[in-house]
């Protein structure tokens, strides 16, 4: 790296000003930056207490000279730009010459350093900002800086600091971003001397994905390789049967920089429009790779946002982007879609419930509601059956394809959703006795509560036994031990965080079993029960792992295909 320097007081008024650390997060984001500036490979983060106790950061990347070290640690020190050109096509990370100074003030911070090419390093101790000492320590090459007592002479911004717990948590949620922002970086966080994250370094998004995610979300996950007017897309989308509650599972990083950006969420989830449940968003982990000179990075204090140059052609490509890799993969069927923004599926996005009046033999009549399903969902007669697994059926606007298994699962999907809502489950005569061990044993004990509102009620039976007791009420008898370990395995895979996303989990993971494997049924009247079925789903055209249901072949294209036109 280049030697460090003073900014100059004219590129120092042009630096987006503002609180730079607020909170421990920022502190560990700021420290991992510098890591990944320093060009390291590996990068431990371990903290204490949230981070306001110790918070320690320690790479392997080009270390300081002793010089370097001590200037560091002033303000508008940098070795990232020198003149305010250059923060017109900043490449790296950090160009303020301000996090360190800025930590260094509100703290006790050990800075430790070593350049590979010497044999020894620098280490220095300060405490609020003014160094106590200075001296030569030994050590691998590299840097490693402690944070101690964080906020300890400013207890206004303190107060606004949570507890422990969530201050931890949105470290491991920061460290999941940057640890996706580098998948060729192995990060490790540590958190009260226990590991709760850690990327291999591969250098594959996906195993990162599958690390900070879990591997049941990597599973569903779909490339994204696309380029179009001077704007790189890659990453991955999730299929919209992962679908979250929150955004929190949607990134986005500029030129290797995390950013906040609702706008770039609408784009891509106008791709999935029709296909996502309401309320529901996608998953989302997406690298844009830009001109630097089209984007500007120097808009925020916390460089959380960036302005583009042309933001109407990176709304356009990203939504292309995903769009492309749903359709190559999924095979939404798109023939008869008229212009790029709409949906493509027939009354997508359109279902609606009506109230409809029920009587009641001597009772009072009763208001009841019930899903009409997709609003347009075609009218089908069912013409007979592929072979393997496949149903033929017959609409108004041309030849539909079922996909038996997908169907089902989504039939089922749906009615176990809705009965696991009200669910007391069902005791079994005999208690099940099953082993349940490791990380699917923590699970059980996270998702307790939930697991025994869905009428799964399983209690210890000494070292790793446990037995159940009670199932939902429309469990196979003799798979009780089986589901619940597959649960189990995607719960931990998933981390649903409320009692709405657990459900979705169970129920997937019990439609998949219960629904009919490709083949198993010849169609007939059970092919005309599962269309009408299909036809009431209020998300007709997915299974619940978000694969497609039935693809239609519209009569436009059968006449072309017969050259009829
Ligand atoms: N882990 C590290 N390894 C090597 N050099 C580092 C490390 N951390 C900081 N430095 C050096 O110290 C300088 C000051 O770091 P600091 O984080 O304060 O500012 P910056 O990264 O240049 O800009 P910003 O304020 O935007 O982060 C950096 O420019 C870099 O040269
Ligand atoms: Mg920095």
């Amino acid at each position: 790296m280049a030697r460090i320097r003073v900014l100059d007081a004219d590129t120092v008024s042009r630096i987006a000003a503002g609180e730079v650390v607020e909170r421990p997060a920022a502190v560990v984001k700021e420290l991992v930056e510098n890591a990944l500036d320093a060009g390291a490979r590996v990068v431990h983060i371990d903290i204490a207490a949230g981070g306001l106790e110790r918070i320690t950061v320690t790479d392997d990347g080009c270390g300081m000279e002793p010089g370097d070290a001590e200037l560091a640690l002033q303000r508008h020190a940098t070795s990232k730009i020198t003149a305010a050109e250059d923060l017109e096509a900043v490449r790296t990370l950090g160009f303020r010459g301000e996090a360190l100074p800025s930590i260094a003030a509100v703290s006790r911070l050990t800075l430790r350093t070593r350049p590979a090419a010497s044999s020894a390093g620098t280490v220095l101790e300060t405490e609020g900002g003014l160094v106590l000492s200075a001296g030569v320590s030994g050590g691998p090459p590299g840097t490693v800086v402690t944070v101690r007592d964080l906020f300890f002479n400013t207890p206004a911004r303190k107060k606004f600091v949570r507890s422990a717990a969530h201050e931890g948590a949105m470290i491991s949620e920061m460290v999941g971003r940057l640890a996706l922002s580098r998948p060729e970086v192995a990060f490790r966080l540590t958190v009260n001397g226990r590991q709760v994250l850690a990327t291999s370094g591969s250098g594959d998004l996906l195993d990162a994905i599958g690390a900070v995610f879990g591997a049941a979300v990597a599973r569903e996950m779909v490339p994204v390789r696309f380029e179009e007017r001077g704007l790189g897309v890659s990453g991955y989308v999730g299929r919209p049967g992962v679908s979250r509650s929150s955004r929190r599972h949607q990134v986005f990083f500029v030129n290797g920089r995390y950013i906040r950006s609702a706008y770039l969420g609408a784009a891509a989830e106008e791709s999935l429009h029709g296909a996502m449940p309401a309320g529901r968003h996608a998953v989302l982990v997406l690298h844009l790779s830009v001109e630097p000179g089209m984007v500007d990075v120097n808009v925020h204090p916390a460089k959380h946002e960036v302005r583009f140059s042309q933001p109407r052609d990176v709304y356009v490509v990203v939504h292309r982007a995903v769009r492309e890799a749903l359709h190559r993969e999924i095979q939404i069927p798109v023939e008869e879609c008229g212009h790029l923004e709409s949906a493509c599926f027939p009354g997508a996005g359109t279902g609606f419930r009506i109230p409809v009046q029920v009587t009641f033999q001597g009772g009072e009549p009763e208001l009841r509601e019930e899903s009409t399903g997709y609003q347009g969902f075609p009218q089908l007669q069912p013409l007979g059956f592929l072979p393997p697994a496949y149903i033929l059926a017959g609409g108004a606007d041309g030849l539909y394809i079922l996909d038996q298994h997908a169907a089902h699962e989504r039939v089922l999907f749906e009615q176990y959703l809705r009965t696991l809502e009200q669910s007391a489950g069902k005791q079994l005569l005999v208690p099940v006795m099953v082993e349940i061990r490791g990380r699917e044993a923590q699970t059980l004990e996270d998702y307790g509560p939930f697991l025994r509102q869905a009428g799964f009620e399983v209690d210890p039976f000494g070292e790793g036994a446990y037995l159940i007791r009670t199932v939902p009420s429309f469990l196979r008898p003799g798979a009780e031990a089986v589901l619940l370990t597959d649960v189990l395995d995607r719960l931990a895979g998933e981390r649903p965080v409320d009692a709405d996303a657990f459900r979705r989990v169970v129920a997937a993971v019990l439609a998949c079993h219960r629904a009919v494997r490709g083949g198993d049924k010849p169609a007939g009247p059970e092919a005309a029960a599962l269309l009408t079925d299909l036809g009431r789903c209020a998300e007709p055209y997915l299974c619940p792992h978000g694969r497609p249901t039935l693809i239609r072949i519209g009569f436009p294209e059968l006449a072309r295909r017969f050259q009829r036109e």
